[in-house]
């Protein structure tokens, strides 16, 4: 069974968007940037975008092609605020569709880490993930024996 078919299939995400997008319609930041008058259309491509994601239907792909979706939101300013605010707007939605935890914990976290690859204001976004420290083994003395294992700190 895909996540699509667990979670309810077509019917729960469209109630998932039309929830989320009643929030951007009264939103006064992210209602100005979707350039449509009507977020009839916006409301359908993210709703089969996300029944392909989990393993729906592949309507999107049909229509849309691949969804470089990071490419196709330049065109708007994502900061931390839209974010934060779709994420507000998606969190609502998600609450309403009382999913079991199992069900609700992974769709949530998809949500939050395509919202934080979104954010195209630079200063906005979030330092890359590095390694604070890691371990190196030193062989330079050709002994035969492990080596020393060094460990090095970056900050
Ligand atoms: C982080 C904040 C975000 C903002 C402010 C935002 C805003 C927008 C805007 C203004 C559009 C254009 C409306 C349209 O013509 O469809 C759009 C399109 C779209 N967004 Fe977002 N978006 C965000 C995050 C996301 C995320 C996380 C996803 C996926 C999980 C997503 C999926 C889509 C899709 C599938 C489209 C339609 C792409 C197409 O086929 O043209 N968006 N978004």
């Amino acid at each position: 069974m895909t996540f699509f078919e667990a979670v309810g299939g077509e019917e729960t995400f469209t109630r998932l968007v039309r929830r989320f997008y009643e929030g951007v319609a009264a939103d006064p930041v992210l209602r100005p940037l979707y350039p449509e008058a009507d977020l009839g259309p916006a409301e359908e491509r993210l709703r089969l975008f996300l029944m392909q994601y989990w393993g729906g239907p592949r309507t999107y792909s049909e229509r849309r092609g691949h969804p470089r979706l990071r490419m196709r939101h330049f065109p708007y300013r994502i900061g931390a605020e839209e974010r934060d605010r779709w994420l507000a707007h998606m969190r609502a939605a998600v609450d309403e569709l009382e999913l079991p935890a199992h069900l609700e914990e992974p769709l949530w976290k998809y949500l939050v880490y395509a919202a934080y690859g979104m954010v195209n204001v630079p200063e906005d976004a979030e330092p890359p993930v590095v390694t604070r420290s890691f371990t190196v083994t030193d062989r330079r003395s050709d002994d035969g024996d492990e080596g020393e294992t060094i460990r090095v700190s970056l900050s």
